[in-house]
C-alpha cells in the first residue's frame, strides 16, 4: 500500500494502491487491485456525511468522524454507518481529470 493522495489521475494508480481523485470536480476514492481493476467509490460516509480516508494498511475507506468502515468495493465493515458506500462502473466515468491542488 501507498500513502494516500488527494486529486490523483485514476489511471497512474498503480497496483494496490488507493487514492482519493477528482471526477468531474466530485471528490471519489479509487483503488486498483491485484488484478489492475480500478474500484471507484463515493468518499461521502453514508452514516452522516463526513469523507472517508484511505487506509492502505487495511486497504479499506475509514471515516474520522465516527469510525465507520468500508471496504474498497465500499461495502461496510464497521458502523455506525449500515448502507455502502456509492458505487462507481469506472467503465462509465468519462471527463476524468486530476487537479492539481
Ligand atoms: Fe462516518 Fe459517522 S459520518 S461514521
Amino acid at each position: 500500500g501507498k500513502l494516500q493522495t488527494s486529486n490523483t489521475d485514476p489511471n497512474t494508480l498503480e497496483k494496490d494502491e488507493g487514492a482519493v481523485i477528482r471526477i468531474n470536480g466530485e471528490r471519489k476514492g479509487a483503488y486498483r487491485d491485484q488484478e489492475g481493476k480500478l474500484h471507484i467509490v463515493d468518499t461521502t460516509c453514508t452514516h452522516v456525511g463526513c469523507e472517508v480516508e484511505w487506509n492502505s494498511g487495511e486497504r479499506s475507506w475509514d471515516c474520522p468522524c465516527h469510525g465507520s468502515r468500508f471496504t474498497y468495493t465500499g461495502d461496510v465493515i464497521e458502523g455506525p454507518a449500515e448502507k455502502p458506500l456509492q458505487k462507481y462502473d469506472y467503465t462509465m466515468i468519462d471527463n476524468i481529470t486530476s487537479e492539481d491542488s
